[in-house]
């Protein structure tokens, strides 16, 4: 397990992500201002996600993960949610083979509970067919919000515990985390939002505790790899402390507290 809490031991870090945690939003908008249906957006968008994955394996990132579809995105006209399912569906049969040929491993978090028969299976397929790769780690949050991951874990930890004859009178952060829906990665380094809004709309709310955040106005249809390059410098310049002072974390850098800023 990759995972390691960021309030029990003060992680280690580098200037590029490990991983990157993205919520692509504004496909809308991008179509609206064209005079084009919504659809439109979210098939740029899927052009977007391509280059996302192509620049972040230049930049050496181990983890992309991406917000594809909220447990509140059901809420949408019944049409745009289902032409959402069959972009979904087309995405895995044109992409997972070319994701398996560069080495990536393709993961999925959500409530799938919820999609039909044929989605969860090439899901299982696509998964169960990248596996062992190792160049980086595309996770795409399907029916994902952070509080039915908070839920869930309790709930298959408590069942477990039960299983097991074993009596819990508290939860604890290490009985809790190995049941998170991405507990086989680190926490994410950085979340980006495109689109304007400064929320996390239910996304990783529990592994974003210690993450850096960068907020654009770009349309996620337009975010192309020179984007992805300015968020990833604008994190290569945070200084993360995690509760230390400045000079705690210069310091622990081996270097004076005046350089933080460029090392952090
Ligand atoms: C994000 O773009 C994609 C999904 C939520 C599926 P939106 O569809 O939310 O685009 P805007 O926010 O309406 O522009
Ligand atoms: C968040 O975007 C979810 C995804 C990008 C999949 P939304 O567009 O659904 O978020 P809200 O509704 O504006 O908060
Ligand atoms: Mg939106």
């Amino acid at each position: 397990m990759n995972y390691e809490s960021p309030t029990q031991v003060i992680p280690a870090f580098t200037s590029v992500p490990r991983h990157v945690a993205i919520v692509m939003d504004g496909n809308g908008r991008w179509a609206k201002n064209r005079f084009m249906p919504r659809v439109a957006g979210h098939k740029r968008g899927v052009e977007a996600v391509r280059e996302t994955v192509k620049t972040c394996g230049e930049l050496g990132i181990e983890y992309l993960t991406l917000f594809a579809f909220s447990s509140e995105n059901w809420r949408r006209p019944a049409e745009e949610v289902s032409v959402l399912m069959q972009l979904f569906l087309v995405a895995l049969d044109n992409e997972v083979a070319k994701l398996h040929a560069n080495g990536i491993r393709f993961k999925v978090i959500g409530d799938l509970t919820r999609f039909d028969a044929r989605l969860r299976d090439k899901i299982a397929a696509s998964e169960a067919l990248t596996e062992s790769n190792t160049a980086l780690t595309l996770t795409v949050a399907a029916n994902y919000g952070g509080r039915w991951d908070i839920l869930q874990a309790m709930n298959k930890a408590q069942k477990e515990c039960v299983s097991a004859n074993r009596e819990v009178s508290e939860f604890t952060e290490d009985l809790l985390t190995p049941y998170l829906s991405m507990a086989y990665a680190p926490e994410p380094d950085l979340f980006i939002r495109t689109g304007g809004e400064q929320r996390l709309s239910n996304f990783l709310i529990w592994q974003l505790a210690y993450t850096e955040f960068y907020f654009t106005p770009e349309l996620w249809p337009d975010f192309g790899r020179s984007s992805l390059i300015r968020a990833v410098d604008s994190y290569g310049k945070r200084e993360r402390r995690f509760g230390r002072t400045s000079d705690q974390l210069a310091a622990s850098l081996g270097i004076s507290s005046d350089c933080t800023s460029d090392a952090a």
